[in-house]
């Protein structure tokens, strides 16, 4: 058994890491913030709060773990600009607890598009690359929830958007936690660089008409430009790796089990 802290294991790939990791027989410990209430607790886990921003809490959080896998994220502001300080500062930590491997979860060539969240996962990726630690980095696609929520927040107002030209390889946040619980197990002091894409290529519109069948929306799919380097990014299919596709559970399932 290993004992394994998941650093925002209360977010969306957060808390499917800490569940698998529970599920496998681990010794998992959740670190964020803030605390989730009951009903939000993967049953089995621990979860303790401490900030990669301030360094609060840290050392007590990281102590006698074996294994560190990264998921936090910020979108906007001062998180943002923190992110990858805060990369900087959870392979500092783990290095004084004497973690054995740290994991990192970022984007499919995040480092390829100018946009300000993507340069900031590019940073975090390099600061791992560049570690004396064992590390592993995990390059994901999309996941069907960020999708799904470009979709349901258009719904809203009756207006499905997909962009023009646009695909995507959405992947499940189960199967992405697979992978970072295999990578946080692999054994050896050696660095690792993994890409983890979804099982399909689908278009945004196929993937929007998908989604209306399901949730029996009565919005209207509509197609729209994306500009700026986010849309070229996507036009180009930077985000996409057809090579790579080691998720089992396409968007239509995902779905359905929802
Ligand atoms: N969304 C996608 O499609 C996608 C695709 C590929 C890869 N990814 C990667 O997945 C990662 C996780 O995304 P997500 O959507 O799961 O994020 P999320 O739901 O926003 O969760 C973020 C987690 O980080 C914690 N956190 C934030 N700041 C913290 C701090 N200073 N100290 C301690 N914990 C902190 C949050 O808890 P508190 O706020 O309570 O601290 C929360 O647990 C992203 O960084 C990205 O690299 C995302």
């Amino acid at each position: 058994m290993t004992t394994i802290a998941v650093a925002g294991g209360t977010g969306l790939a957060g808390r499917a890491v800490v569940a698998e990791a529970v599920a496998a027989g681990h010794t998992v410990r959740s670190i964020s913030r803030h605390l989730p209430d009951a009903a939000h607790r993967v049953a089995g886990a621990e979860y303790v709060r401490a900030d990669f921003c301030t360094g609060v809490g840290l050392a007590p959080a990281l102590a006698g773990v074996d294994a560190l896998i990264e998921t936090m994220d910020a979108r906007s502001g001062r998180g943002l600009r923190a992110l990858p300080v805060m990369s900087v500062a959870a392979l500092g930590a783990a290095a004084r607890a004497g973690v054995g491997r740290c994991v990192l979860l970022t984007i499919v060539r995040a480092g390829e598009c100018s946009m300000g969240y993507y340069q900031a996962q590019a940073a975090r990726a390099l600061s791992y690359e560049k570690s004396a630690l064992p590390t592993s980095v995990v390059y994901a696609t999309q996941f069907h929830n960020l999708v799904a929520g470009v979709f349901s927040a258009g719904a809203k107002v009756g207006l499905i958007p997909t962009f023009n030209g646009v695909s995507f390889q959405t992947i499940s946040t189960a199967d992405v936690a697979s992978v970072l619980l295999a990578e946080a197990l692999r054994e050896g002091r050696g660095k690792a660089s993994v890409v983890a894409g979804g099982p399909d290529v689908q278009g945004m519109r196929e993937l929007a008409e998908t989604w209306k069948a399901a949730t029996g929306s009565k919005a209207m799919v509509v197609a729209l430009p994306l500009p700026g380097s986010f849309g070229s990014f996507l036009r180009a299919g930077k985000n996409l790796v057809p090579d790579e596709a080691v998720g089992n559970e396409t968007f239509s399932d995902w779905l359905g089990r929802r």
